[in-house]
């Protein structure tokens, strides 16, 4: 994939205005704060095509990108204590009618920052993913915040824990020093070639 070749599409704050799934959709997905427009950035080699927030809870809409042949999707994070009830309920609508939608469910991306333990949240999204069979990698974020004797040992034993819910693998990554990112992009890479060999781009769903 040519991530050089990246731009804004649009935010969506309702399902059913989403474009047309016409192409493989790689999706981003994690607690509110955890990096993903960051981690999106530093796929991408730019600074600003996905807005970084440091009040988090910013990105409550979903937001596509286009990536060469196909879409990044920025999920609304989660997981942010102060929403309101109402703010809550439509995270839910939004997020189980884009996964309820006959889309191209390429590969999800689940951050989970390197830092913490599994929260009840991230858990609850990993039961999710696993129980709807969605295919999914996590990408451990804030790497550059542990010492290095501590970061393989970190990604094995979130490894263990994330296997045992159907993820693919486990990257630790930083889009502060750029570590892990090539091997994220070269997972990218794999997915989104199976799913053009298997015709996505002009079969429609
Ligand atoms: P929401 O859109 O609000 O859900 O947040 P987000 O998941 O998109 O997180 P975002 O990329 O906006 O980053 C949140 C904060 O974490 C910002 O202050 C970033 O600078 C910081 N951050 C993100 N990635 C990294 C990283 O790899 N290392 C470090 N040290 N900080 C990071
Ligand atoms: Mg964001």
């Amino acid at each position: 994939m040519n991530y050089n070749k990246a731009d804004f599409l649009a935010s969506y704050g309702i399902s059913s205005q989403l474009p047309a799934s016409d192409r493989p959709e790689i999706s981003f997905s994690g607690r509110s704060n955890v990096g993903k427009s960051s981690l999106i950035n530093k796929l991408c080699n730019r600074k600003n095509l996905a807005r970084v927030s440091s009040t988090p809870g910013k990105t409550a809409t979903i937001n596509f990108y286009g990536v060469d042949n196909c879409y990044f999707v920025d999920l609304p994070g989660y997981g942010y204590a102060k929403v309101s009830n109402a703010d809550r309920q439509r995270w839910d609508e939004l997020i189980n009618s884009y996964f309820d939608a006959a889309r191209h469910h390429t590969l999800l991306v689940q951050l989970i920052d390197c830092r913490h333990d599994i929260s009840a949240d991230d858990a609850q999204m990993l039961r999710y993913l696993h129980y709807h069979r969605i295919p999914y990698v996590v990408a451990l974020t804030k790497g550059d915040k542990l010492k290095k004797s501590q970061m393989e040992s970190t990604r094995q034993a979130f490894e263990k824990i994330c296997l045992a819910y159907g993820c693919q693998a486990v990257v630790l990554t930083s889009a502060e020093s750029g570590s892990g990112i090539p091997e994220l992009q070269a997972i990218l890479d794999a997915a989104v070639t199976g799913a053009l060999a298997d015709g996505e781009q002009t079969d429609g769903v």
